[in-house]
């Protein structure tokens, strides 16, 4: 496979999702900023393409993993009940758990490091955010898309939905995944790359350590949906009109 520097990040982290991690390491956004060429994010992100493609090239090396190409080739059901058991399972869980951590570790440090309070209330915000954005997507947009596809299979006319075309909801949760992406950005920054002050105490690099998971789990949901179930649920319904 011959890698160039003018496909897109997203396309790359699409057609093989080894390179997720070489884009995560290395701080490139392949989900919400990711349609744009490699070249184009290297230069943004201040790296070397040269030495980005030989990481690129060393991921590809190793064999996919056979639950990324199902997730890619399998039903649009099948693919919205992994993010929601996956990711929004995660989601659900870990909001409470980092901001009780957050909530402690300012109570104690907040006084030495002032970064506390803003990162316990950018993460408190994203956390609101993103319990409302799951819910849409369970109630509206994951019901429609299934419905949607079950029509197609069975040969049944789509009926329309309330918001007019699929293409709206969309459009609204890739908004909010900007938003989000927003949020990540600036506790990463704030925490100086996850990176724990030399007198934190054990919960302090805990709560970096899983603000950094966190981000992570939250780049691959973002990707999952803007670039694989989006794409796939506006094609099915604009093919379906058509016919
Ligand atoms: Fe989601
Ligand atoms: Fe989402």
């Amino acid at each position: 496979m011959t890698l160039t520097t003018t496909k897109t990040v997203r396309d790359y982290a699409i057609e093989t999702p080894q390179t997720i991690p070489v884009f995560e390491k290395l701080g490139i956004d392949f989900c919400c900023g990711g349609n744009r060429p490699l070249e184009e994010a290297c230069a943004a992100a201040h790296l070397n393409v040269d030495e980005v493609l030989k990481s690129l090239e060393k991921a590809l090396a190793e064999p996919a993993r056979p639950n990324d190409r199902e997730l890619r080739s399998g039903s649009l059901a099948e693919l919205m009940s992994h993010i929601v058991n996956t990711h929004h399972v995660y989601v659900r869980t870990q909001i409470p758990e980092i901001l009780k951590l957050a909530e402690k570790v300012y109570s104690k440090h907040g006084a030495n490091h002032p970064e506390l309070e803003t990162i316990r209330n950018v993460f408190r915000g994203l956390g609101d955010e993103l319990m409302s954005h799951l819910m849409k997507e369970e109630n509206i947009l994951f019901p429609y898309v299934e419905r949607m596809e079950e029509a197609v299979i069975q040969g049944d006319p789509i009926l329309p939905p309330p918001f007019g075309t699929v293409a709206n909801p969309v459009r609204m949760m890739e908004y909010e995944h900007d938003n989000a992406g927003i949020a990540l950005k600036s506790l990463r920054e704030t925490s100086h790359g996850y990176t724990a002050p030399a007198d934190a105490c054990v919960s302090f690099q805990a709560l970096y350590t899983a603000l950094e998971n966190f981000e992570k789990d939250l780049h691959q949901h973002i990707h999952l949906e803007n670039n694989v179930l989006f794409p796939r649920a506006t094609e099915l319904e604009r093919g379906h009109q058509r016919a």
